[in-house]
């Protein structure tokens, strides 16, 4: 599906009646794994009340049991702080990454800003090696805008 498609996708969703913000987020990251061949996990990750830590919030895709990532660890935890996106052609060649899947080859994180703070961030990952270019981070950057002006 075309990201111009699938932004209306996002949209009526995010509009849902009765449908909790958990379950909205959860309806997204289900969404676009289904729809974009190369995302194969995708997920929200917001940051703990007061610790500088990110905690799984919801996704799509196996269960990781990195559910929780401190601050400055992987390529999540660096976004927590650096406020950067971050596009990764090939994990392997990362020093400070978390593995979720032997399958994953590259990933993209954006994060994700609530009146100019940087609250948390959307991490996807794909089994194909350097799958992800200017025109993902482009239709994720506008996702977490959405999210964030219609469900924060
Ligand atoms: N690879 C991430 C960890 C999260 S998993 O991709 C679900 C990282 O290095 O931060």
């Amino acid at each position: 599906m075309e990201f111009n498609e699938l932004k209306h996708r996002v949209s009526s969703l995010i509009e849902k009646q009765d449908v909790n913000q958990d379950e909205k987020l959860r309806l997204i990251c289900e969404l676009l794994k289904a729809e974009v061949s190369h995302y194969d996990w995708v997920g929200f990750y917001f940051q703990n009340e007061d610790k500088e830590e990110l905690i799984l919030k919801a996704f799509a895709g196996e269960p990781t049991e990195h559910t929780i990532i401190p601050f400055g660890k992987g390529i999540c935890g660096q976004v927590a702080v650096s406020n950067d996106n971050f596009l990764v052609d090939d994990v392997k060649a990362q020093n400070n990454y978390i593995a979720c899947s032997i399958d994953v080859k590259s990933e993209i994180v954006i994060p994700l800003f609530v009146n100019g703070k940087n609250i948390g961030q959307i991490d996807i990952d794909s089994h194909t090696a350097k799958a992800f270019d200017k025109d993902d981070e482009d239709f994720l950057v506008w996702v977490n805008a959405e999210v964030s002006k219609k469900m924060f």
